[in-house]
């Protein structure tokens, strides 16, 4: 799998969106984009045919949760959208995953690729203990899902970068890491904490690098892409 950038665009309208993706517009390179929930609740699949009609792969961010045949049939809709990579919560068991396979597989055999949240990262050790009553550690937890989900027959998960050496660890150098929490070496952090540079998160394994206000607030976004893509891809 051909490592990539893929540019988290949280924006909260298509006029946002599309004025952001007229920066790119003489770009060769045409990046490979997230769309979130807010984005795809507010314009509906509309935003989607429209972005993938200017030649963008999309991963579509929509974390899945529901019982095995709501999420197959759900899938099943969202593959006739044509998206690249989508995804759904590992917590909802392997069965679960192995119905939005189903769901996702067309016709002919093809499908997007998809892959599994394991632990949010917004999630503590703390927290799974004291409100959802897990005691294992995290990176267990994390490690667990991972294998949950490569059983299933998925193609990988999301995780911090720091973590993908421990995921390929678990379940192979080709199980896809799909890795948010990326700064440059010299830029603002945000409300991201584990975080790191295109460059190690390269060395560490990620196949994707999932990177929002890097780019998307960067004063010259094109040249903030380009660095990425020089770092992370080279
Ligand atoms: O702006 P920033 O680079 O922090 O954006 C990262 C993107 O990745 C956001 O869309 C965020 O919701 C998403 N994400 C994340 N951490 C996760 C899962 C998704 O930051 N564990």
């Amino acid at each position: 799998m051909q490592r990539d950038v893929i540019i988290a665009c949280d924006f909260k309208s298509a006029e946002d969106t599309f004025r952001f993706l007229d920066l790119f517009k003489d770009e060769e390179r045409k990046p490979f984009l997230k769309i979130g929930m807010e984005l795809f609740y507010a314009e509906g699949p509309s935003i989607v045919r429209e972005i993938k009609r200017r030649g963008h792969k999309i991963f579509l961010d929509l974390k899945l949760h529901d019982i095995p045949n709501t999420v197959k049939k759900a899938m099943a809709v969202l593959s006739r959208l044509d998206v690249d990579m989508c995804n759904v919560h590992a917590a909802g068991t392997i069965e679960m995953m192995k119905a939005a396979l189903e769901g996702l597989t067309r016709a002919d055999g093809t499908r997007p690729l998809l892959i599994a949240v394991t632990q949010l990262t917004s999630t503590s050790e703390e927290r799974m203990r004291s409100e959802l009553l897990i005691d294992a550690s995290i990176n267990d937890t994390i490690v667990k899902y991972a294998q949950n989900t490569r059983d299933a027959g998925l193609d990988g998960v999301v995780c911090s970068p720091l973590e993908a050496g421990m995921v390929h660890e678990a379940c192979g150098a080709g199980f896809l890491t799909v890795t948010p929490g990326v700064r440059f070496a010299d830029g603002d952090v945000a409300d991201q904490v584990r975080v790191t540079t295109p460059a190690r998160a390269r060395e560490i394994g990620s196949d994707f690098i999932v990177v929002g206000r890097p780019i998307t607030a960067a004063e010259d976004p094109v040249a903030a892409y380009r660095r990425c893509v020089a770092e992370f891809v080279g």
